[in-house]
């Protein structure tokens, strides 16, 4: 199978406990497999009744329609909604307006605001009616580049209240990429903040927002408007005169009204755009659209969550990511239920601040990723062991395969061993949960992603050097390319700006299928185990980055002439950058040369992309037309250079010599 090989065998399985088994929705495998198999095969009526849990104001007339051989997508067809609406109004209307929503636990301790189903429509009203007041109309793009605070699920909701589509930039990424984002999008107005806390210290949004508006002046698009939070009393921050207003001043103006229409969306209209990272060096603007991704959001933390209306739910990831999106914000929105936005790190000021949040607002369902539960494993467990998780009732992760004895620890220490974990598998583009065992019914194996979704038909197929092949299916165990066979709701519709590549990237390696870029096996028992992409993408602490994109940062700088960036194996964050760099005549490496690149990467992408380990090399190993032999790099990289293979097609072999010597 070349690169996709299976990881050793994990054969331990944890059942669920009996009192969680009682209370779930789904409660054993049958029960699930029953369900599942209704989902593919009579799609009609499966999500047409989960469907009807939420609001529309026109029924759909066609549950749903795909022509993968042209990229083609819809669900719940001809239905009219809208989901701000069904996060809000609905959830009131069905008697939760004084629950509460949003818990949002600020880095300052005493920093806490608790928000009901209630409050959140009037703030979300009022916000609409400021972007309306600013020109916002139904599929103008709004970029929002916010700290995790409570105003960004407001800006978020306010967005598709009026039908606007929201693109987020995390937090934590460079102006450059949030010029690319805003320039890409089209973006008219940005939503900031002044600033956030981080470990103690302040970060300015603001800073780094005004450079990406010079840098898309530049380009010669202009952003109109900037509303930006006063997140920090303190922090001062030059203002623009005509294009920089304050949150805080727009909701109290006395013109902007709590109550605003939330606007009829068709089930296909567009609802946002994610960027996230590829093989080329262009990231691509993932779009999602109104009816399905709703449903799917909601199905998905009902099942797999199996989300009660008592419960206090923590989810751990930046709504800068999908994972934030669907699991933070709307799909427990959807649900009705209580979620928390943490505004900052799991080590301050001491490493037990998750446990710390856990014991005070007293979570019932917690979901984190494998590299956070590595970092806190390794402050070791007198931290857990401090606080009272008894609240705890179910664990969840994503991100990344879990490892085992990473796994077993959250197992003992966090879930006191009662809590069952399911593993999610899914991706941007896959707008929810695909692959992860729901928590009554699948006994869980420790690596294992676990069971597809309902409506998710995952296979795993081996690769096909053209379309003229037929698929075919792996054996059991055997290492192949992890595909969809058929479209499920919460798929993504379309690469913004740009349908060709939506077509080319997902629907051609494997011609009828959605390929996914992983690699996987299924078990003997029906399970999944993901065994990393096959792709040029490398998962840093569960932050998904193109190799493609890191080099481009690197070519950048003056003296490269050329570079190749790999991932190599790394205790906490799974993965780390590796990058082999070719510098043009005349420079000469130095350590203060590596730091330049460092800083440059930093400054271009963000710091998650910052390459842990830099090699200066005279060449790279190449194929006689030109084709960089990544498997070599990755093997240097991860140490394994008596495992190179044959380097025999190489343009010129000795090159491998050099780099092995030289490896860092
Ligand atoms: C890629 C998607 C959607 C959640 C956050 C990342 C990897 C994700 C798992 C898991 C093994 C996983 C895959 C996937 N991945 N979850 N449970 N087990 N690998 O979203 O940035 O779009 O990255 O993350 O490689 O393709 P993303």
């Amino acid at each position: 199978m070349g690169e996709i090989k299976s990881m050793a065998d994990e054969n331990r399985m944890f059942p669920p406990p009996k009192e969680f088994v009682d209370q779930a929705y789904v409660k054993s495998r049958e029960e699930y497999e029953k369900m599942w198999k209704q989902s593919v095969e009579d799609p009609e009526t499966f999500w047409g009744n989960l469907a009807k849990d939420l609001y529309w104001y026109k029924p759909w007339f066609k549950v749903n329609r795909e022509d993968f051989a042209k990229a083609e997508v819809e669900w719940f067809i001809g239905g009219k909604t809208n989901l701000s609406y069904n996060c809000l109004d609905y959830q009131i209307e069905k008697g939760k307006g004084d629950k509460v929503a949003i818990i949002f636990q600020g880095e300052p301790e005493d920093d806490v605001k608790k928000i009901t189903y209630k409050e959140m429509l009037s703030l979300v009203s009022k916000f609409a009616n400021v972007l309306k007041k600013k020109g916002v109309r139904k599929g103008d793009r709004v970029a929002i580049y916010l700290p995790m605070i409570w105003q960004l699920p407001v800006a978020m909701l306010a967005c598709t209240r009026i039908g606007a589509i929201h693109t987020i930039v995390f937090g934590g990424f460079s102006a450059e990429a949030l010029r690319d984002r805003i320039l890409d999008a089209g973006a008219k107005i940005l939503i900031t903040a002044n600033g956030y806390w981080r470990s103690g210290k302040h970060v300015s949004s603001k800073a780094n927002a005004d450079k990406a508006l010079e840098l898309c002046l530049a380009e010669g698009h202009t952003v109109d408007k900037v509303i930006v939070v006063r997140r920090l009393e303190d922090l001062d921050v030059p203002m623009k005169e005509g294009r920089d207003t304050w949150f805080e001043d727009e909701m109290a103006a006395t013109d902007i009204d709590d109550v605003c229409p939330a606007v009829m969306m068709d089930a296909e209209d567009p609802l946002f755009i994610l960027y996230t990272s590829g093989s080329t060096g262009k990231p691509k603007g993932a779009l999602h659209t109104t009816g399905g991704y709703m449903v799917y959001a909601y199905a998905t933390v009902k099942y797999v969550f199996d989300i009660k209306d008592t419960d206090v739910y923590f989810c751990t990831a930046d709504i800068g990511w999908v994972t934030g999106h669907s699991y933070v914000v709307y799909g427990p929105m959807l649900n009705g239920a209580t979620s928390i936005v943490y505004e900052s790190v799991p080590t301050f000021p001491k490493p037990d601040r998750f446990w710390q949040i856990i014991e005070k607002f007293k979570v019932n369902v917690f979901y984190t990723a494998p590299t956070a539960v590595r970092a806190l494993m390794k402050e070791g467990e007198q931290w857990p062991q401090g606080r009272d998780l008894s609240s705890l009732r179910l664990l969840a992760s994503v991100g990344e395969p879990f490892n085992p004895e990473a796994w077993l620890w959250f197992h003992k220490y966090i879930g006191g061993e009662k809590c069952p974990i399911t593993d999610t598998w899914w991706q941007t583009e896959t707008g929810g949960h695909m692959i992860c065992s729901l928590p009554g019914a699948i006994p869980t194996k420790p690596g294992a992603a676990g069971l597809p979704f309902f409506g998710v038909k995952a296979v795993v197929l081996k690769p096909r050097s053209s379309g003229d092949e037929p698929a075919v299916e792996c054996d059991v165990n055997e290492g192949g390319e992890l595909c969809m066979a058929r479209s499920w709701p919460g798929m993504m519709r379309g690469v913004f700006g740009d349908p060709e590549r939506f077509y080319n990237t997902y629907f051609i390696q494997q011609p009828g299928y959605y390929f996914s870029g992983d690699g996987a096996r299924k078990d003997e028992d029906g399970y999944f185990w993901l065994l990393g992409r096959v792709d040029d993408v490398v998962n840093v602490s569960g932050h998904r980055l193109g190799t493609a994109e890191i080099e481009a940062a690197l070519n950048s700088y003056e003296g490269v002439a050329e570079s190749a960036v790999v991932g190599f194996p790394h205790d906490i964050k799974g993965e780390d950058l590796y990058a082999y760099v070719i510098l043009k005549t005349g420079v000469q490496p130095s350590d203060d040369l590596k730091k330049a690149l460092v800083a440059h990467v930093r400054k271009e992408i963000g710091p998650i992309a910052s390459p842990g380990k830099i090699q200066f090399v005279s060449g790279l190993p190449k194929t006689r037309s030109g084709k960089i032999m990544r498997r070599i790099l990755r093997k240097v990289a991860s140490g394994e250079i008596d495992q190179l293979g044959d380097t025999t097609t190489l343009a010129d072999p000795s090159i491998v010599d050099e780099i092995v010597a030289g490896r860092q």
